[in-house]
């Protein structure tokens, strides 16, 4: 059986569909159904995966997948969701993404058979323990001139380990799966929309930070950084002799504000200069090896939501800093959409992913 590939077949119009986003801090998912070519949001829920690792709300985990899988079905149950028809995302950390250049061949047999060939070059481990993607990044040319003899091709790998565990989690939770995707796909579906300039994307996640930068909607790069949300929580915890679940509720109430927060807005900005020193390093290294400028910068995740992030981002990076707005892409009643605005960053890999199944089921 292929994981890219739609199982199931056939799904009725105006169908229900769910988007499952499983983090390393938390379960996210995001209902939504297609209605005159809108997509309905329904309803969205979100879980905190901490408390049943014995760590405090906002903190990593590793969970077993009976556990994830529970937990999982508890929080579709508290969210209403109605439906099992699902996609489910595959975190970065857990796959390999790269850019490699190919020769070119006008036959696509032939082509699929140089990619498939030489990708394994490219894979530290043996093909049979991984599920292999690829996509042709498209290039434009140039009228009247001839096509280039190399493709650009960015390859998928992601480990059976990796698959079968989101596999019983899903299974456990008794839902259906029709694909598990690559979590940066299903946010760039939901929150990139720039059809041209590169933009770069800022993750930051419970445990890390995954920077990419976005070039005519497919992945020209991918960063890993090991540090996110819970160590902006964890410095404010140390610096000011406070609990962590403390620390995490005061850091959601106040983020970069001046207000009387609790903390020292220097301890917050400590672990964000850092986290944003790495970024710029892998901005730096893809505008002078492309030759090309980074036109805006997008803030997602948990992290994203922090209060008066994006402005200490755009004075850090000096290029435009904008949140992410996932719900943007659907439709909502108007006076949800403040608090869909602010919630916004950390749900879009589930809308991105509910977005794929409405496009499938269309
Ligand atoms: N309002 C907020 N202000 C500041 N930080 C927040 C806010 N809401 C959530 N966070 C932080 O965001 C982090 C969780 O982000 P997110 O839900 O994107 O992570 P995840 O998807 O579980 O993790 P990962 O992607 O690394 O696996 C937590 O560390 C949490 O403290
Ligand atoms: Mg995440």
């Amino acid at each position: 059986m292929s994981f890219w590939s739609t199982i199931f077949g056939g799904q009725k119009k105006n169908a229900s569909v769910v988007g499952i986003d499983i983090g390393s801090s938390s379960l996210k998912v995001v209902q939504l159904r297609r209605d005159n070519g809108s997509a309905v949001l329904e309803t969205y829920g979100e879980l905190a995966l901490g408390p049943y690792a014995g760590a405090e709300i906002g903190q990593a985990t590793n969970l077993p997948a009976d556990i994830i899988g529970e937990t999982l079905r508890d929080l579709l149950d508290e969210a209403q969701v109605t439906t099992t028809d699902a996609g489910v995302s595959i975190p970065l950390s857990r796959s390999l993404l790269t850019l490699v250049e190919l020769p070119r061949r006008d036959n696509p047999e032939e082509q699929k058979t140089i990619i498939s060939l030489e990708a394994r070059k490219y894979i530290p481990v043996p093909v049979s323990e991984v599920q292999l993607d690829w996509f042709i990044v498209p290039e434009p040319i140039s009228e009247g001139a001839a096509p280039p003899s190399k493709i650009k091709v960015l390859l998928v790998a992601v480990h059976n380990d990796e698959l079968s565990l989101l596999q019983n989690a899903v299974q456990t939770a008794n839902v259906s799966a029709t694909f598990y995707e690559l979590e940066i796909f299903s946010t760039i579906r939901s929150v990139i929309d720039e059809p041209v300039q590169p933009v770069m994307v800022l993750d930051i996640g419970a445990s890390a930070t995954k920077v990419y930068v976005v070039e005519r909607g497919v992945v020209a790069l991918s960063h890993n950084i090991r540090e996110g949300g819970q160590d902006v929580t964890r410095t404010i915890a140390s610096a000011h002799g406070l609990a962590v679940g403390k620390a995490e509720l005061l850091k959601k109430q106040h983020g970069f504000t001046n207000a009387d927060s609790g903390y020292d807005r220097k301890t917050i900005e400590l672990v964000f200069s850092r986290i944003f020193t790495e970024a710029r390093r892998v901005l730096i290294q893809y505008e002078t090896t492309h030759q090309k400028a980074i036109s805006s910068i997008v803030l997602t995740g948990g992290g994203g939501v922090t209060k008066d992030l994006a402005a200490y981002a755009s004075t850090f990076f000096s290029i435009a800093v904008r949140v992410a707005d996932p719900f943007g892409k659907t439709a909502a009643p108007a006076f949800m959409r403040p608090v869909l605005e602010e919630i916004g960053p950390e749900f879009a890999v589930a809308v991105g992913l509910a977005l794929r199944k409405l496009e499938e089921g269309g």
